[in-house]
């Protein structure tokens, strides 16, 4: 059932900072719905919505405590139903996030875990004696609680305990709970770290590390995913698994064209190419060498295996791409559509992510206080306690934080960015004033309006739904390029990743040049400068 997505876009809404339709500050269900056309005029098919489920709201909503009803800040069922039902009058499906690594601690289970309840302690992992794990929002992955005398696992916040899925209990559960949303009208889901749910055998006796490296593709990881596809029924809906620290391997079963496990995956390699010694919480330029290694690695390979993958830049956990492999100054224009076209182009699914068609920055804070985000926060203060200078600290965070994809979606120049009529949970980018959609909508040179051609022409050239993909020698680092085929049909993509002109050896082709960001030509590249050439 591939086709369905292979010549479809996606877009991601992040719930909160999309559209307030109350004035509360908070975005919401209604707010969606206001904004369906909006979205319908961009050409995707599928909206996937990050989690608006009933949530203590630790990591706004990936800690569910109620996996069937709506957080009343988000709306109501009812409005939820409207929702579904509005998309599909459009022709658009929702995707809906399930975070089944962990639920919250306040999720029923777990407080009968806690009160101990041996059926519900099984629900969950705990141990007298674990290894020292480290978790991803900084801190010990263990929490003891006194009264049981034991630790649970949490491989995010302490308030995300981690379930056991070694527990068919707990796999029907969440059986039961994608079989609900099912029922509901929803078209796909998307897995939160889905493979982290399957814990290694023999925990116990594990080093010490990060706990999310002991636990990522481990050993029942296919068959558990495998069982919730069959049982759940949804073998033939769009899912996308989210994967943490994952190899290609792994991903073409993940991904597998049998459609036995999932429709595809993000991974993430390709956005810790700026880690200096693979720590995110450092400062350096994207090694172009090293980003072009990764696509080029992963395309080819899904693509021999025919396993299908989901193309992205953007999500809410990660800065804007604009502000960190493009240019927020004199090409902030031709970076954006520069990038978008590499993304867009290549053989997979592409996302977008709320605000990525508009260029949105990252949002430039200048104080702590601005950081609503617990592993920004939480990594603000590790950074000052190891001696980090408060000015180096922001700094860090004003490229890393994932609150700068967190911004309220910028609609118009006016009060709170048309976000909402009261006052933003988080603060709103001054640079509303330029970079919005209603400026953006009736200009034809417009990142939009780049984007919605982007989206069209997935749906009307099979070469780039269906092609093979390879990448090709430019003789330029700085230039990275790739060809689709199909049949006779060949397309080739040439993005220069620098702000320079850059010149390109070797690239021999001859055609109508399909989509790009300047009217230039293919061996003298200007800065930040796309070209897609059709031949054939
Ligand atoms: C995923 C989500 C992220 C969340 C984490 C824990 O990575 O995208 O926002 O914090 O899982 O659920
Ligand atoms: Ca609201």
């Amino acid at each position: 059932m591939q086709d369905k997505y292979k010549s479809s876009a996606v877009y991601q809404i992040y719930i909160k900072s999309f559209c307030d339709s109350n004035g509360d500050g908070i975005g919401d269900l209604n707010g969606i719905r206001s904004k369906l056309p909006y979205l319908h005029s961009l050409g995707v098919k599928y909206i996937w919505v990050t989690p608006f489920f009933c949530s203590p709201m630790a990591d706004n909503g990936y800690d569910v405590s109620d996996y069937r009803n709506v957080n009343p800040m988000f709306g109501t069922m009812s409005d939820c139903e409207a929702m579904i039902r509005e998309a599909d009058a459009l022709g658009m499906g929702f995707m809906f996030d399930m975070v089944f690594n962990h639920t919250s601690d306040e999720h029923e289970w777990f407080r009968k875990a806690l009160a101990g309840d041996p059926k519900y302690m099984d629900y969950y992992i705990f141990r007298d004696n674990p290894p020292e794990w480290s978790s991803v929002f900084g801190g010990p992955a263990w929490k003891f609680v006194p009264s049981l005398g034991k630790y649970y696992l949490h491989l995010f916040d302490p308030k995300q305990p981690d379930l056991n899925w070694d527990n068919p209990q707990v796999r029907e559960e969440l059986k039961d709970v994608v079989r609900f949303w099912k029922a509901k009208g929803v078209k796909g889901f998307r897995f939160d770290v889905l493979n982290l749910i399957s814990k290694p055998a023999n925990l116990d006796s594990l080093p010490a590390g990060s706990g999310v490296a002991s636990c990522k593709d481990g050993p029942h990881i296919h068959e558990y995913i495998q069982e919730l596809v069959r049982d759940a029924g949804i073998g033939d809906m769009i899912t996308v698994g989210e994967m943490s620290s994952t190899t290609l391997e792994q991903c073409k079963q993940y991904a597998n064209p049998s459609g036995s496990e999932l429709s595809m995956c993000f991974n993430f390699h390709h956005l810790k190419v700026d880690y200096k010694d693979g720590g995110k919480w450092t400062l350096m330029p994207p090694d172009l060498h090293e980003l072009r290694r990764i696509f080029s690695t992963w395309q080819e390979g899904m693509s021999q295996a025919g396993s299908w993958q989901a193309l992205f830049w953007c999500n809410h956990d990660q800065p804007r791409i604009v502000s960190r492999f493009g240019d927020e100054g004199e090409y902030w224009k031709q970076s954006a559509k520069m990038l978008a076209t590499f993304v867009h182009l290549m053989r997979g699914t592409p996302y977008i992510y709320q605000g990525e068609e508009l260029g949105m920055t990252n949002a430039h804070f200048t104080d702590i206080s601005q950081y609503q985000d617990v592993e920004s926060t939480n990594y603000y203060r590790i950074m000052r306690d190891n001696g980090v200078s408060e000015a180096d600290a922001l700094a860090i965070l004003g490229a890393k934080s994932r609150d700068n994809a967190r911004t309220p979606m910028q609609w118009t120049a006016g009060h709170e960015a048309g976000f909402t009529s009261g006052e933003s949970w988080l603060t709103v980018n001054p640079n509303h004033t330029e970079i919005n959609a209603e400026s953006e909508e009736s200009d034809p040179d417009s990142i939009l309006s780049y984007y919605r051609q982007l989206v069209q022409l997935r749906k009307d050239y099979p070469v780039i739904s269906e092609g093979d993909v390879r990448f090709i020698d430019t003789g330029n680092d700085k230039v990275i390029g790739y060809e689709r085929r199909l049949g006779e049909v060949r397309l080739v993509v040439l993005c220069n990743f620098s702000g320079n002109d850059e010149a390109v050896a070797g690239v021999d082709v001859k055609g109508k040049v399909l989509i790009g960001n300047y009217s230039g030509s293919h061996k003298m590249m200007k800065p930040y400068e796309t070209l897609a050439i059709l031949e054939g």
